[in-house]
């Protein structure tokens, strides 16, 4: 095996998988091995229908469409017919007298008048196709968006991001692409296809037998192709699907790649997909391309025949030219819509294969809805009750086993323990980012499974582990804990945080934008701005976990004072690993494995000298 080869090799091992998932399924609806298979929708005629759902919201715009569709190919039709009667008439008349020129530009300028018609109806179709097209994704991208909203932490945490992303771009991208230009050209060609058929079968019949001889051909050369090309634009856009995985990587991956020196392997890697994506490219685009020589040479065939047939009917038969020349016409359009039909079909098929990526999201499961009769906290204390809870984040793994605890207004409890202890999984039990599966949690005496959601996160203000800012100013990202919170009350709660003395210090102040993300601030500022966001808020449950970890002690002590004071009728959950931080704290819980293993103040844990007595001492090792 050479090197480019085991390379590939352990491409396709880490990226397979990913490949499958850009070519088509993946996602939460989508995990089987079937789905994997390319862009092939699985029930058709259902996404069909829900596509439509949205269509059909334009009826008026809708009915126009199909009005001007109608306009469009009659006129066009006509017009090519006029040219019988024009040549019979006015060239060639079947008398046998002498032509009519004044007759045939009168009768010309009626023909001009009829191709406008049919011209400016193509016009006003296509914008109204677009119109409708554009509105139906809106609407789409509207409900997608505001089902992602209510969906519960769960989803996200089975979700890649990239995934997700792909669902909002690509595949309602290819949706757009079907609804604006796709399904119109199948309408259309269609009607062509029977309004030529009717008007050759008009003109002659014999003819148009010859012309229908060649058609089981055609539909076998056409068929045949576009299944090959579908196979590789398929292929073409799994490719596409891992290069621009591998490149988002890559993106924000710069800084290991840099560290680590893996710049040349990474080209290297990069060139294979590449190649690949390059290769699968040409193929799709071979068999896309050889679909008009293909058309181009059966059209002539039939053009031949037709035109020998026709002229043998024109000596012997008394056949007219006029007839003769419209259907020469005829024959030549007669490939076109089948062509179209069948070059469009692969476009559609991904399109709905994108439909039904999207509309699985739409259809995954919103958190459970409040019960009717949903309790409102009437301003909530926060008297925060545990009993014998567990939890697991799969029925069959348990993180949290037995955990019983009680916070009153004003306490302060703070949870120690190992690295995967379960400390954050406790936290994201009382905002209900999870429900527990034992045991109950109460909040003023009332399960929180009863409260109204909103409500009760309404109530708890939480600093996560990872810290997150969105794009904006720093007073807007503040401000995000409580809309309605004065300047004044932002820069409060900066000053409480220890981050005002920072901010002063950038040149725009509270004004200064901060993107991506936070990138332009220091991982301790930014986490001092999300203890700003949450001490703007005056809900009554503070939950900081990790939040004091980059920063400096001196600061950190700084926040200790500063919260102190908002503390006092607040109950408050700290998480830290820095143990200085939460000896004064009413009650320290040591968490292992999921349990709490001791449980007391820090004069209660050091006298006991166990675990935290180790921690504390340097006895164990701190992870
Ligand atoms: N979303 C999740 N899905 C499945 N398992 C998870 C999830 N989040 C955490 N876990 C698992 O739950 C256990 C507890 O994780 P948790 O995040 O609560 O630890 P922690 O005590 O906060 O650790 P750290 O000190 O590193 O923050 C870990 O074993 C982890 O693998
Ligand atoms: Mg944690």
């Amino acid at each position: 095996m050479t090197r480019t080869e085991k390379l590939a090799a352990s491409l396709e091992k880490r990226y397979g998988k990913r490949v499958a998932a850009a070519g088509s399924g993946g996602g939460p609806g989508g995990r089987n091995a079937r789905d994997r298979q390319g862009g092939k929708p699985k029930n058709v005629r259902h996404t069909i229908g829900r596509l439509m759902v949205y269509v059909l919201q334009e009826k008026a715009r809708l009915a126009g469409a199909l009005v001007c569709v109608l306009i469009s190919t009659f006129s066009m039709l006509a017009a090519s017919y006029m040219l019988r009667p024009i040549i019979n008439t006015y060239i060639v008349p079947l008398d046998g007298t002498r032509g009519d020129p004044a007759g045939l530009f009168r009768a010309l300028l009626v023909m001009l008048s009829v191709y406008m018609a049919g011209i400016v109806s193509t016009y006003l179709q296509s914008r109204l196709l677009m119109r409708i097209g554009q509105n139906s994704l809106q609407r789409m991208r509207e409900d997608l968006f505001s089902h992602m909203q209510e969906l519960p932490v769960r989803f996200y945490d089975g979700n890649t991001r990239g995934d997700l992303m792909s669902r909002f771009t690509n595949d309602i991208d290819n949706v757009g692409n079907m609804l604006s230009s796709t399904l119109i050209s199948v309408f259309t060609a269609g009607l062509t296809l029977a309004g030529t058929l009717a008007l050759m079968l008009y003109t002659n019949v014999i003819l148009t037998f010859v012309t229908i001889l060649v058609i089981p051909l055609m539909l076998k050369a056409v068929t045949k192709i576009a299944q090959t090309s579908g196979k590789y634009y398929s292929l073409q856009q799994s490719a596409l699907g891992a290069l621009n995985g591998y490149v988002e990587e890559s993106i924000t991956g710069q800084k290991v790649i840099k560290v680590f020196n893996h710049e040349e392997i990474t080209k290297e890697e990069f060139n294979i997909l590449n190649e690949k994506l390059k290769t699968n490219q040409i193929k799709a685009q071979f068999f896309g391309g050889i679909m008009g020589p293909v058309m181009n040479c059966s059209t002539q065939v039939t053009y031949t025949l037709t035109a020998v047939v026709g002229g043998i009917l024109c000596v012997l038969r008394g056949f007219d030219i006029g007839g003769l020349t419209v259907f020469l016409n005829y024959s030549r359009q007669f490939g076109r819509p089948i062509n179209e039909i069948a070059m469009t079909m692969t476009s559609v098929f991904s399109a709905l294969a994108g439909a039904e990526r999207v509309f699985a999201v739409m259809d995954a499961e919103p958190e459970t809805p409040d019960d009717a009769d949903a309790y409102v906290p009437q301003p909530m204390r926060g008297d925060v009750v545990m009993e014998h809870v567990s939890f697991g984040y799969n029925e069959d793994h348990m993180v949290l086993k037995d955990i019983s605890l009680y916070a009153h207004p004003g306490q302060k409890i703070a949870f120690v323990g190992s690295t995967g202890a379960g400390k954050t999984t406790v936290m994201n039990l009382l905002p209900r980012f999870y429900d527990v599966q034992q045991g109950t949690i109460t909040i003023d005496g009332v399960e929180i499974r009863h409260y109204q959601r909103d409500e009760l996160r309404k109530n708890i203000a939480m600093v996560l582990q990872e810290s997150h800012l969105f794009t904006g100013t720093i007073m807007e990202n503040i401000r995000y804990g409580r809309l309605d919170a004065t300047d004044e009350e932002v820069i409060e709660a900066a000053k409480t945080a220890s981050a005002d003395a920072f901010i002063r210090h950038l040149p725009m102040g509270y004004q200064t934008v901060i993107d991506g993300d936070g990138s332009n601030l220091s991982q301790g500022q930014r986490q001092l701005l999300n203890i700003a966001r949450a001490s703007v808020s005056r809900a009554p449950v503070l939950i900081l976990d990790e939040a004091t970890s980059s920063v400096d002690t001196r600061t950190e002590q700084l926040i200790n004072e500063g919260m102190h004071h908002l503390m006092d009728s607040r109950t408050t959950f700290v998480i830290a690993h820095r143990l200085s931080t939460v000896r004064d704290a009413n009650a320290i819980m040591v968490l292992e494995h999921g349990e709490i293993i001791e449980r007391g103040t820090h004069e209660d844990l050091l006298k006991m000298q166990g675990r935290y007595y180790e921690l504390y001492t340097g006895k164990a090792e701190l992870d």
